[in-house]
């Protein structure tokens, strides 16, 4: 734990450094306990921050379980699909990692993929010739494919192009690659990466789902710079670090998530109350915290049904997403994805609609200066669910509110009937709604938890992991 070595003999806080490298103080703690891996950006940061003491690689033995990453991966039999994307360049630098831990690592490099690396420069890393074509006389002598695909204890694609996922979602088996990913029975995972439109557009997100959906995994891709120039956004691939994090989960037959086996049902965004065929009634609600807790639901193992209001942001991988427009289809949208184990009621939903929505839009009237809006309430989805028969066996619901926060929430829980509250203060000054940090109180039946600000992928995390503990915790003492 080289950070935690280096912060102990300089005498530095978590808060204190995690300032320097502006980032949370829990990021910072997660990272010196082994139990986080920083982005590929935060590493840098790192190690400009500790002279170079600390660097990018030290963060490779991260290990969620205290094994060592050569426990699990030496011997470990790896077929690594690299497509014709810009990230390619990025899997040398992965064949070389994953070797160093001892992995076998074996390499189909598409048509395609041979335009941005060649097979010379993958064959000398991976210390042998990449396979590179299905009509191959020297290797489809004895239907080399076939042995490519049953040889393999799991297959990474990196990077996963838009055109190989959408072959791979409709079971095409054109070339080697994906002749080899129809016939294999081991994992898969995927580290997509491409320009961000193409990863936002419909088709890649339905290709994307149908993958999760069939069983694959998949890590990243991230938020940030692209190659091409003022291109930023989701589309990123996954750093190096991470993949091979995922490629260990994926290797490692002890590593059970935690949510493996329960469905979870997740709300999140905000819900519009129509007026008129035009105008509708609103909140500022992005849907990012949301967002956050499915993906991190699913990466915990859970089958997530995601039920969204209208917002901005892809779908996270590996989810079913359910798009919605006003509470009361948000409420038959939850009822229709029952039974559930969890429920997470992230979603700002609107307590009033209009009585009335007019069909044509309403007009100005002359003289008449003044116009009212008569509203009725919407269902309570939170206390309509944590009070149904179908009721799943955890429910948490999230409360925004803008003065007396904890008190109301406590209130809330009592009177919604679900386990747990998550309270967050969404006043203007705090930016919550629709920005990227939260700073939330976790409210059980026992306490109250304050959670320091962090992004809200991170408090998506931990209260995945917290939720996994309880769940573990009640089976254990049941
Ligand atoms: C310069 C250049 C960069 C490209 N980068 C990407 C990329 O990052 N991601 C992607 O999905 N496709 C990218 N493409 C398009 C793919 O190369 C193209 O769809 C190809 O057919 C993919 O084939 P494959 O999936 O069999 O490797 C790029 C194309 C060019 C010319």
């Amino acid at each position: 734990m080289k950070l935690a070595q280096w912060l102990k003999s300089n005498d530095i806080s978590a808060r204190e450094f995690a300032a320097r490298v502006k980032t949370t103080e829990a990021t910072v703690s997660r990272l010196r306990n082994g139990r986080a891996q920083p982005s590929m950006e935060l590493a840098q940061k790192i190690m400009t921050a500790t002279g170079g003491a600390v660097t990018p690689n030290d963060f490779l033995d991260f290990s969620p379980s205290g094994q060592t990453g050569e426990d699990r991966l030496t011997g470990s039999r790896i077929l690594l699909i690299i497509a014709g994307g810009i990230a390619a360049y990025k899997s040398l630098d992965l064949i070389r990692r994953l070797r160093e831990r001892g992995a076998n690592i074996r390499v189909i490099l598409t048509r395609a993929g041979q335009e941005f690396v060649t097979p010379l420069s993958v064959g000398a890393i991976a210390g042998s010739a990449p396979y590179t074509d299905l009509f191959d006389t020297h290797t489809e002598f004895d239907v080399g494919h076939i042995r490519l695909a049953r040889d393999s204890g799991a297959i990474v694609v990196a990077p996963a192009t838009a055109d190989l996922l959408a072959k791979m979602a409709n079971g095409h088996a054109s070339d080697l690659a994906t002749a080899v990913i129809l016939a294999t029975n081991s994992p898969i995972l995927l580290a997509p990466a491409m320009n961000p439109s193409m990863w936002a557009h419909a088709a890649t997100q339905r290709n994307v789902s149908q993958l999760a959906a069939d069983g694959l995994s998949v890590v990243g891709p991230n938020e940030g710079q692209m190659a091409e120039a003022n291109e930023a956004g989701v589309g990123r691939m996954a750093e190096v670090p991470e993949i091979i994090a995922a490629v260990e989960g994926l290797l490692d037959p002890h590593g059970v998530k935690p949510l493996a086996g329960k469905h979870m049902i997740v709300t999140s965004g905000p819900t519009h109350e129509p007026i008129d065929p035009v105008r509708y009634i609103a909140n500022r609600s992005s849907g990012k915290q949301g967002h956050a807790i499915a993906e991190a639901a699913a990466r915990a193992g859970a089958r997530v049904t995601l039920v969204s209001g209208p917002v901005q942001i892809p779908d996270p991988p590996g989810v079913d997403a359910v798009h919605v427009e006003s509470a009361q289809e948000m409420l038959a949208a939850v009822q229709s994805a029952l039974p559930a184990d969890v429920g997470i009621f992230t979603a700002a939903v609107a307590d009033w609609r209009t009585e009335n929505q007019a069909t044509q839009k309403m007009k100005k009237k002359n003289g008449i200066e003044e116009m009212s809006l008569s509203l009725v309430q919407n269902p309570d989805i939170l206390k309509t669910i944590s009070n149904a028969a179908e009721r799943p066996e955890f429910v948490i619901g999230f409360a925004a509110e803008t003065e007396k926060v904890i008190d109301s929430a406590k209130t809330k829980r009592r009177n919604k009937g679900c386990d747990w509250i998550v309270a967050n203060d969404v006043g203007h000054a705090r930016g919550v709604m629709g920005g990227e940090v939260n700073a939330v109180h976790l409210v059980t039946e026992r306490e109250v938890e304050d959670w320091p600000e962090m992004t809200k992928d991170e408090v998506a995390e931990r209260l995945i992991a917290r939720l996994g503990d309880h769940l573990a915790q009640n089976k254990a003492s049941a």
